[in-house]
């Protein structure tokens, strides 16, 4: 190399060392680990009793990881169970072979194996991770983690806090109760539990002060219980929807709907008085309501004397937009399930009965085909995009039941439901579906691969209502 040359280059190195804002979106790597094995949970405090679980790193839920949007991220797991596993990033838009699907994007995770997952997280946002491989056992022995992607520039809140809920189906002594995978589960409502843990514990309290503008990331991590939140005493903004930012708006009827699976990021100013308490309450089964935690006011003066007067709003994420006047039109339609229906059915004392005339094993279908289990190999696409192309999707739930719809690699704008738009666009990864609702969302195929397409109440995913689309 010449003088000249060399004056040059270690001129650009200075300038790539230097000039470079630390958010470089090139360079930096976020290097994690993360064991998985069993281990030992108090759900209910220090003084409750020791429930046998699986865990990330020893913990329920797993280790909250955080890292960078548009950085690369690699993340080495380690299976220290002794069945298969692999770890899914939910909602994370992402190489297929990173998906975490066994059989699909890459073989299983054998015990004592380790896997390698990198990938360059496009968006910003509240996202979870959870196994793809037996998952309604791994997931409902806890297996389950945030997964938070910061936005280049901080959001300007006093506190950024996370609630991750798990929904636990626990027998006498806080064991967790047997019987995964019961037909009475499978055809009806999924496994609801009786104790939902906030970050692995309850009852709980949240500290907060008077004054505070709080954004509060909500994540359901439940196998099949779907929660309403209401704040008493407060107006939380929904500011962004499965990660992805909106419009920032008030919830219908003052309560957010978080079917599993699902994240809400609010905002929250804490209005309330110093000493107070607050109940957050969870009214989504008639009759069953029960409060989820309480928002405890530290009696100390208000952080600020006037409130916010405009609501937050977070920065765009880079989603292609769809060309809905090109869409290519595919519809699948959600079959089975006993009859009836209701919003919860199947739990407490009937968990596990055996049901005459049906095996448990294929409860559900889409378009006719129950794909069962995790082992997904073999299964042939239900349909195949053009890379680029927008897909405008129709979900037909000809069931009694309710279904949040989960799509991998993508993120869809929902259009419409029942034929009428929806109030507030929201782009989603997973959409519950109301028993015969029908929801128009449409997304760009900009994703290669097969891709999972399934309802997250993990029963009705293993028995049948799950299938798998292609974009070449
Ligand atoms: Cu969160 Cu296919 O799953
Ligand atoms: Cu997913
Ligand atoms: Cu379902």
């Amino acid at each position: 190399m010449s003088r000249r040359g060399f004056v040059l280059a270690a001129a650009d190195i200075a300038a790539a060392t230097f000039v470079r804002p630390a958010s470089s979106r090139t360079s930096a790597v976020n290097e994690r680990r993360i064991k998985i094995a069993p281990g030992q949970a108090q759900l209910s405090g220090p003084a409750g009793p020791h429930t046998p679980v699986w865990t990330y790193d020893g913990k329920v839920p797993g280790p909250t990881l955080r890292l960078r949007q548009g950085e690369l991220a690699r993340i080495t797991v380690e299976n220290g169970l002794d069945e298969d596993t692999t770890v899914h990033w939910h909602g994370i838009r992402l190489p297929n072979t990173m998906d975490g699907v066994p059989g699909l994007t890459q073989p299983p995770i054998r015990p004592g194996e380790s896997f390698v997952y990198e990938f360059t997280p496009p968006d910003a946002g509240t996202f979870w991770y959870h196994p793809h491989a037996n998952s309604l056992v791994q997931l409902g022995r806890g297996l389950a983690g945030a997964l938070i992607l910061e936005e280049v520039e901080p959001v300007a809140v006093d506190r950024d806090l996370l609630w991750l809920l798990q929904d636990w189906r626990l027998a006498a002594g806080g064991q967790i109760a047997p019987g995964f995978g019961s037909a009475m589960d499978a055809a009806m409502s999924g496994r609801v539990g009786n104790v939902v843990t906030v970050n692995g514990t309850r009852p709980a309290y949240q500290n907060v002060k008077a004054g505070e503008r709080l954004r509060l990331r909500l994540a359901n991590a439940s196998l099949a219980r779907i929660m309403a939140l209401r704040f008493e005493g407060h107006r939380p903004v929904v500011v962004a929807i499965d990660g992805q930012p909106c419009d920032p708006h008030e919830p219908e009827e003052g309560r957010l709907l978080l079917a599993p699976a699902m994240r809400i990021d609010v905002i929250i100013d804490m209005q309330g008085d110093p000493g107070k308490r607050y109940a957050v309450i969870d009214d989504y089964y008639d009759g069953l309501s029960y409060t989820l935690t309480t928002l405890a006011y530290d009696n100390v003066p208000p952080l600020r004397a006037q409130p916010f007067d405009a609501p937050v709003r977070l920065p765009g994420n880079p989603l292609p937009e769809p060309d809905l006047a090109r869409a290519e039109r595919q519809e699948i339609v959600l079959q089975g399930g006993m009859m009836g229906g209701g919003k919860l059915k199947g739990v407490g004392g009937m968990m596990g009965m055996a049901m005459p005339g049906m095996n448990g094993t294929a409860a559900w279908a889409i378009n006719g085909i129950s794909m069962t289990g995790d082992g997904h190999s073999g299964m042939t696409p239900q349909f195949t995009l053009k890379r680029g192309a927008t897909c405008l999707l129709t979900m037909r739930n000809e069931t009694a039941w309710w279904h949040p719809m989960h799509i991998h690699g993508f993120s869809m704008s929902v259009l419409s439901r029942n034929g009428s738009p929806v109030p507030n666009r929201t782009w989603q990864d997973t959409v519950l579906m109301a028993p015969k609702d029908t929801v128009e969302c449409a997304f760009v195929a900009d994703n290669p691969g097969d891709w999972m397409l399934h309802c997250h109440v993990a029963d009705h995913q293993m028995a049948g209502l799950m299938t798998v689309f292609r974009v070449t």
